[in-house]
C-alpha cells in the first residue's frame, strides 16, 4: 500500500466524520455551505497589541470542515496574528473566535493544552529541538500529550513513514536538510491526527523544488480530512494550487476568493505535476 493509500485508510479508521476522498461535492459548494459546523470562525475579531500596533481588525471569516486555505498579505498583515489567536498564545481586543464549535474565549486556562491537542503547528523555522533525533523529536510531541509508550512506538515509525523520513531516524536535526527538517516538523504536527493544522509561512525558508514536496504533503495531509491553513508570501505557489485565498492588508480582511478549479480527486502525484508544470496560471485570475 503506498502511505497516501495507508494514511487515508487510517484516518477513516480513526472514525473519521469525513467521506472518502472523491466522494465529495465540489469544495466550492462545500465553501457556500460548509458541511455542519465550520472547523474555524472568526466574527469581528480585532486584535491590538501592547504599544498600539495592530494585528488584526475586524476580521470576518469562516473556514470549513477539510478545507485546505491560504492566508496571505505582505509582512505585518496580520497573518501570524491569525495563527496565534487559533493557539491561544494571544487573546482578542474584540470579537468571536469559534473552533469546532467552541468559543475560544470560554475555554479556561488550565483546559488550553488539551484544546491545543487538537490543532497541529508548523513553522517557518522548524522548531525542532536541536538535541534530539528525527525519532525523538516526533516522539516527544506525544509524550507532551500523553501518549503512552505503547502508542509511541506504534505510531512514530508510522508518521515517519508517511512523510517519507524512515531513512533519517536516527539523525539530528543538523544532519538534515532544510526541507526534511520541515518534513520532521510536519510529522511532529501531524502525529496525533489533528483535525486542524496550521502552517505559518512553512516554505519560507526553502528553494522552489523542496516547496513543492512541501507543499504535496501538506495536500496529502489535507486529504487525510485534516483542515489546513497556511500562511504564505509564495505567491506564485498559491496561484498554482488553486485553492480558496483569504488575503489580509493592515489587519483587514480584503480578498476571499475560491479559486474553484481544482479536483477534488486530483491525487497528491498530478498536484506535485501541475505545481512543477511552467506557467500554469489559472485561467479567470
Ligand atoms: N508581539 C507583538 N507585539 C506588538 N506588535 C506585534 C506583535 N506581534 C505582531 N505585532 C504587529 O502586528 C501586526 C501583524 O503582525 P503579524 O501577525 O506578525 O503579521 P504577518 O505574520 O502577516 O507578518 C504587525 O504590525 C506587527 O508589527
Ligand atoms: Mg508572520
Amino acid at each position: 500500500m503506498d502511505p497516501e493509500q495507508a494514511i487515508t485508510q487510517r484516518a477513516r479508521r480513526r472514525g473519521s466524520t469525513t467521506p472518502a476522498a472523491g466522494a465529495h461535492p465540489a469544495r466550492t459548494a462545500e465553501r457556500e455551505a460548509p458541511a455542519g459546523r465550520p472547523v474555524v470562525e472568526f466574527r469581528g475579531v480585532s486584535k491590538h497589541y501592547p504599544g498600539g500596533d495592530v494585528g488584526l481588525d475586524q476580521a470576518t471569516f469562516a473556514v470549513g470542515r477539510e478545507e485546505f486555505v491560504f492566508l496571505v498579505g505582505a509582512t505585518g498583515s496580520g497573518k501570524s496574528t491569525v495563527m496565534r489567536l487559533l493557539i491561544k498564545e494571544v487573546e482578542p481586543t474584540e470579537g468571536s473566535i469559534r473552533v469546532a464549535g467552541h468559543e475560544l474565549g470560554e475555554i479556561k486556562h488550565r483546559k488550553v493544552p488539551f484544546y491545543r491537542r487538537n490543532i497541529g503547528v508548523v513553522f517557518q523555522d522548524f522548531k525542532l529541538l536541536p538535541n534530539r533525533t528525527v525519532y525523538d523529536n516526533v516522539a516527544y510531541a506525544l509524550q507532551v500529550t500523553g501518549g503512552t509508550r505503547k502508542e509511541i512506538r506504534a505510531k512514530v515509525p508510522d508518521i515517519l513513514r508517511l512523510t517519507g523520513l524512515s531513512t533519517k531516524l536516527h539523525n539530528y536535526p543538523d544532519q538534515l536538510s532544510g526541507g526534511e527538517q520541515q518534513r520532521v516538523s510536519i510529522a511532529r504536527a501531524f502525529v496525533n491526527h489533528p483535525p486542524l493544522l496550521l502552517a505559518d509561512e512553512p516554505t519560507g525558508n526553502l528553494d522552489p523544488e523542496t516547496s513543492i514536496d512541501i507543499m504535496r504533503l501538506l495536500y496529502r495531509i489535507n486529504r487525510t480530512g485534516t483542515t489546513v491553513l497556511v500562511a504564505t508570501h509564495d505567491q506564485a505557489m498559491v496561484d498554482k494550487m488553486r485553492r480558496r485565498v483569504l488575503e489580509l492588508s493592515s489587519g483587514r480582511i480584503v480578498r476571499d476568493e475560491a479559486t474553484g478549479l481544482y479536483t477534488r480527486d486530483e491525487s497528491t502525484r498530478e498536484f506535485a505535476q501541475r505545481l512543477r508544470a511552467p506557467g500554469t496560471r489559472p485561467p479567470g485570475i
